[in-house]
């Protein structure tokens, strides 16, 4: 079977020494090009949406379609999972449409964005690993709070609070979730650090006190994108305006793995390189009209930044 749970996914990567890529999907499109490339490097690999964010308007049709579009990759295990779900309710609905794994984000109130205390998260985070375990379904939790901004997740790079150890071994005791984000210096989206000092960006120690703790619970990585300068400049060359900045180099998402990383999730540098090969193309061939022509190019850019990925996070030809 192709669907796998997100706990049985990284077991494997436990044991294999490597990381699965989560990939942020927003269309059947982007999804068909993560699968495409778990396919071609035969690796194991996590889809991965977040409720409200999708080219479509009927989310329940576009879960089962995405549900349903996984059966047609038997050779890959794959983990269909629900990325910084805001609520209960939010993993509920994913859970109801057949997604394997959820997250739940409960680091910040949704209500006044600002962080949430440890109890309020411990207590959601419990309601949501309720609904989920006796389903077969898998659960992240997250502790600190993780810069930067996505869908529904606000913030800039100076607000990390990074993970405590302590609290991380006591929050996993009162949840019993499977895997654990943890703020240890990665920022979300397009924008990250402006400073070109790359190299103290992760807290590589603090990631080995946090695994030094909790031998058996699988450690995420969120906003792990490098923001490659070329395709930044390839989508400013072309009449965009993608503000230079630098994120987290592959050599130190190297060390974050060989300190006990298994989950790595990343959006956007897949999404630089789709806006690159589509900006390009476009203002090259300014009579091109036809839509499968422009989604095409825009999509081998997407499938081939997937699979560097898979490659450098070692979980190729591990399926
Ligand atoms: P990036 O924005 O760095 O790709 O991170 C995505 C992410 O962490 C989604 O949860």
């Amino acid at each position: 079977m192709t669907l796998h749970t997100l706990r049985e996914l990284l077991e494997r990567a436990e044991s294999g020494g490597y990381a699965v890529g989560a990939f942020n999907v927003s269309s059947l499109d982007q999804a068909i090009a993560v699968l495409d490339a778990a396919e071609a490097e035969r690796s194991p690999v996590i889809v991965q949406s977040i409720a409200g964010m999708s080219a479509y308007d009927d989310e329940a049709r576009w879960w089962a379609r995405l549900r349903r579009l996984i059966d047609d990759y038997p050779t890959v295990p794959v983990a269909l999972h629900l990325d910084h779900g805001r609520s209960y309710d939010d993993c509920a609905r994913a859970i109801e449409a057949g997604f394997s794994s959820v997250m739940i984000d409960a680091s910040r109130d949704p209500a006044t964005d600002e962080p949430s205390t440890f109890e309020a998260n411990v207590a959601l985070t419990s309601r949501v690993v309720a609904l989920a375990h006796p389903r077969g379904v898998s659960v992240e939790g997250e502790l600190g709070t993780i810069g930067g901004a996505e869908a529904g997740v606000s913030g800039t790079t100076e607000e990390i609070v990074f993970a405590d150890p302590d609290q991380a071994e006591q929050f996993v005791a009162a949840t019993g979730v499977d895997a654990l984000a943890v703020a240890v210096g990665t920022s979300h989206g397009s924008v990250k650090f402006t400073d070109a000092e790359g190299g103290q960006r992760l807290r590589i120690p603090l990631i080995a006190q946090i695994k030094e703790r909790l031998p058996q619970t699988f450690l995420v990585l969120h906003g792990s994108s490098s923001v490659p300068s070329e395709a930044v400049a390839t989508i400013n060359a072309h009449g965009g305006r993608v503000r230079p900045s630098y994120g987290i180099s592959p050599e130190q998402k190297g060390d974050a793995i060989s300190t006990g990383i298994r989950k790595i999730n990343q959006g956007t540098d897949s999404h630089l390189a789709w806006t690159a090969a589509l900006r390009e193309l476009l203002s090259t061939r300014p009579d091109l009209v036809e839509p499968g022509e422009q989604l095409g190019v825009a999509l081998i850019a997407f499938r081939d930044m997937v699979a560097r990925r898979m490659r450098e996070f070692g979980s190729a030809g591990a399926a």
